[in-house]
């Protein structure tokens, strides 16, 4: 095959192969748009501190983060030994990112991240919901999660605030409310 178009092929599948890549990691980002959320912004690490001392895990603790993105707060969560950790996300990029590395961190016996909307989670069992959505949200979440919890569960908001709600607890920027 002449030399050239040798080149010209490689540098045509390379270039497929990148939008190919592109639209699976890119074009999900716009999901959050249909299915009512906030686009991907992982919680930083000094965030995520906040977070759990709000939450006070302890062993006999259910976790659901609702849009776990990469899966951080599951993880970080079953690290700490509750009894499950569980996320919802839209984006499938990040669902198998998340799975992957609960895998890597052999915690897939506790902790494990769905495929699915976080409005369909089930949040009947947990005792502790971790959210970092957006304001245009909160109210209907809140709902859903008064609705849903039983009485006593936690939910710490990265954030914002549940509107009409009481934080019984604030640090930084994170709310914390009870049921
Ligand atoms: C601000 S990020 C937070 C990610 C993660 N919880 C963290 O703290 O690093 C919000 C996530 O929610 C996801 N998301 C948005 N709407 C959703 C929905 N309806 N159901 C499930 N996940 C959703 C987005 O894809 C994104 O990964």
């Amino acid at each position: 095959m002449d030399s050239n178009i040798f080149l010209l092929l490689l540098a045509a599948s390379l270039l497929i192969t990148s939008n190919l890549l592109a639209i699976y990691w890119f074009a999900p980002m716009l999901l959050p748009i249909f299915f009512r959320g906030a686009p991907y912004v992982p919680t930083v690490s000094q965030t995520m501190e906040v977070m759990l001392r709000l939450a006070n895990l302890s062993p006999d603790d259910h976790v659901i983060d609702l849009g776990s993105g990469d899966g951080r707060m599951v993880i970080v969560s079953a690290k700490k030994g509750v009894a499950s950790a569980v996320g919802y996300e839209i984006h499938p990029g990040l669902v198998k990112l998340a799975n992957r590395n609960i895998k890597k961190a052999q915690l897939n016996h506790i902790a494990q991240v769905k495929h699915a909307s976080m409005w369909n989670a089930d949040v009947h069992e947990a005792t502790v919901v971790f959210l970092y959505q957006l304001p245009y949200v909160m109210k209907k979440l809140g709902e859903k999660l008064q609705a849903e919890l039983p009485p006593g569960a936690r939910i710490v908001s990265n954030a914002f605030s549940i509107p009409d709600w009481t934080p019984t607890g604030k640090e930084a920027n994170v709310y914390l409310y009870k049921t």
